[in-house]
């Protein structure tokens, strides 16, 4: 079956619903695409086919498909048409083990690579003044990168550090753990903070998705074993690549219930 086949033949099972005919389309478009009838990369049937095919006007077509671009299940190529949006691998990510991004993705046989966003010495915000416990006159050290994985962008990550503990964040290589091993200050423990975004136009534009497309929002607050505050991370990940997986225990008699 032709894939404008397929569409319309989801179209027929839907047709009863009474929704709009633009969302029955995307609806049914969406469900050709979740049934994996129509593939990644495949390309969709022109709007003239389609309308055709379902009996529906072009403007109609044109509304679902352009839904569905800016959600993100489809792709339109200048020049060349409209294609199922490639999918992604979804990493999948415990969250029980306080691990860098390099050591994560390299666990996976996955190549990393980062793009400086910035790297730099500056005065503190008061978020984090509060986090780090600095003062007005110390300096922050300040470092953000667009974290990629197999020629993926997965995640922006915005880390903030005392000054005292990073006095050169141009020295750091490509993982900011690593350099904070070699001066003992890798941190030993952490609380993530895990929240729903959508994505605004400038990290969508870096993460090479549609804007406003769902997105995490993690904030990860790490300590030494002294219990001194030595990160302060505010990274947004890319809602299609990642699932956070936790491990969830009855405590015992007489434990006691964490944060
Ligand atoms: C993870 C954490 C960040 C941390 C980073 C360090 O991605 N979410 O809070 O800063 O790892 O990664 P790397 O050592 O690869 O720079």
């Amino acid at each position: 079956m032709s894939a404008a086949d397929q569409i319309f033949a989801m179209l027929k099972e839907s047709s009863q619903s009474g929704a709009p005919l633009y969302l029955q389309l995307r609806r049914s478009i969406e469900e050709a695409v979740n049934r994996g009838l129509i593939g990644p990369g495949d390309a969709l049937p022109s709007e003239r086919d389609i309308a055709s095919k379902a009996d529906i006007s072009r403007v109609t077509v044109r509304k679902a498909v352009q839904d569905l671009v800016k959600g993100g299940i489809l792709v339109q190529r200048h020049g060349s048409g409209t294609f199922v949006a490639p999918r992604m691998e979804r990493v999948e990510q415990s969250l029980s083990r306080l691990t860098s991004f390099t050591e994560d993705m390299a666990r996976r046989g996955m190549n990393v690579r980062s793009v400086w966003l910035d790297r730099g010495l500056y005065a503190p915000s008061p978020d984090e003044m509060m986090v780090l416990g600095l003062s007005s006159t110390e300096l922050v050290a300040r470092v953000a990168r667009l974290r990629i994985a197999n020629d993926t962008p997965l995640a922006i990550e915005r880390a903030a550090l005392s000054a005292n503990v990073l006095p050169d964040p141009e020295a750091i290589g490509s993982s900011l753990y690593a350099a904070l091993e070699t001066t003992g200050n890798r941190p030993v423990r952490a609380v993530q903070r895990i929240s729903a975004t959508n994505l605004g136009d400038a990290d969508a534009r870096l993460l090479e998705v549609p804007p406003g497309v769902a997105g995490l929002q993690i904030e990860r607050i790490s300590y030494l074993a002294s219990g001194k505050v030595i990160e302060f991370t505010r990274s947004v990940y890319r809602g299609d690549a990642y699932d956070f997986v936790a491990e969830l225990r009855l405590t015992g008699p007489g434990e006691e219930l964490r944060p």
